[in-house]
């Protein structure tokens, strides 16, 4: 039952800022891994789940060409592939499941320090070097520009300065990059985050119990990162308005207090984080002993 094919897979970027973020997001779904030596493959030591690490380019196609059951990686690296795919007459064969709140970055055109710019429009007749030729021809399609795309696999931020290029087309996440290098971020081509993307090859049974279970733990860690649980007790005739200070939470629990027929006690889940402010007011509606606790796990 545990031989490969009944083995999910997983491709997750193998040296990158997503790297480190996408292997504690597994490792809270309760996974355990042990690694290659080479590094480049982690075997899943309580559940047949295993890793594939790779460049991250090279995800989407992964999951594309059914190597792997589900990737993490950059939705700029997700669109990118799906743009190439469609340019060669195929269809992307995944699709997107959540998105995960890391990677956060973007795809920017920049300009030289000192070159003037005031619009897409200024880009009409220039050369833009960039390694994402698929979102960039859609986005000067888009704006109605002629400019000349030039393909750098990597190190675009230099190709001003050697004189191929006018703009550069690249990531821009803290700025740093472009900075070290007398570049201005100028337009956004695309917002992006790490995502998780899920083959939409049909998988036997088992299979796709098992994609489903760890999706639906995904999914739970996700939820609880900001979530918190609010413990607090409350004059009954308040208890509108405390529930409605109550930040995303639905249907508070509401228990009787123990010789009190005035007072009762609310316990919440609240899916976002609760800020002193939220507590200095709750406390001006009435609530005392308010205790605001993390919460690990969650299941719904
Ligand atoms: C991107 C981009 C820049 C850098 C920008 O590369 O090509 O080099 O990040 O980041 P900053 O704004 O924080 O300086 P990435 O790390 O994604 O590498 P890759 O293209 O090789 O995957
Ligand atoms: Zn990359």
């Amino acid at each position: 039952m545990d031989s490969n094919e009944h083995r999910i897979k997983i491709a997750v970027q193998k040296n990158g800022r997503l790297t480190e973020h996408s292997l504690d997001l597994l490792e809270r779904c309760g996974l355990k891994f042990t690694q290659s030596k080479d590094q480049l493959f982690c075997y899943g030591e309580n559940m047949p789940i295993d890793l594939l690490l790779v460049r991250d380019d090279d995800i989407p196609g992964l999951v594309h060409d059914d190597v792997c059951d589900l990737g993490i990686v950059g939705l700029n690296v997700v669109q990118e592939k799906r743009l190439a795919l469609e340019h060669a007459g195929d269809e992307a064969l995944y699709k997107q499941v959540f998105e995960v709140d890391f990677g956060h970055c973007r795809l920017s055109i920049a300009a030289p320090d000192g070159a003037e710019y005031s619009g897409p429009e200024d880009l009409n007749n220039k050369r833009i070097a960039t390694s994402y030729v698929n979102l960039l021809r859609d986005y000067l399609k888009k704006n109605s520009v002629q400019a000349e795309i030039v393909f750098f696999s990597g190190a675009v931020e230099i190709a001003p300065k050697l004189g191929k290029a006018d703009y550069i087309c690249d990531l821009v996440s803290t700025g740093g990059t472009l900075k070290a290098n007398a570049l201005r971020e100028v337009g956004t081509v695309l917002q992006s985050e790490a995502i998780i993307i899920q083959t939409l090859k049909p998988l036997a049974a088992s299979k796709q119990a098992l994609v489903d279970k760890i999706l639906q733990r995904l999914d739970g860690v996700l939820q609880v990162r900001e979530s918190k649980y609010i413990m607090l007790n409350a004059p009954r005739d308040a208890l509108e308005k405390i529930c409605a200070l109550l930040p995303g939470s639905e249907a508070p629990t509401v228990v009787p207090l123990e010789g009190s027929s005035d007072r009762v006690a609310v316990h919440a889940v609240c899916r976002e984080n609760v800020f002193w402010e939220t507590l200095e007011n709750l406390k001006s509606a009435g609530a005392t002993s308010l205790l605001v606790m993390p919460i690990e796990k969650m299941l719904a």
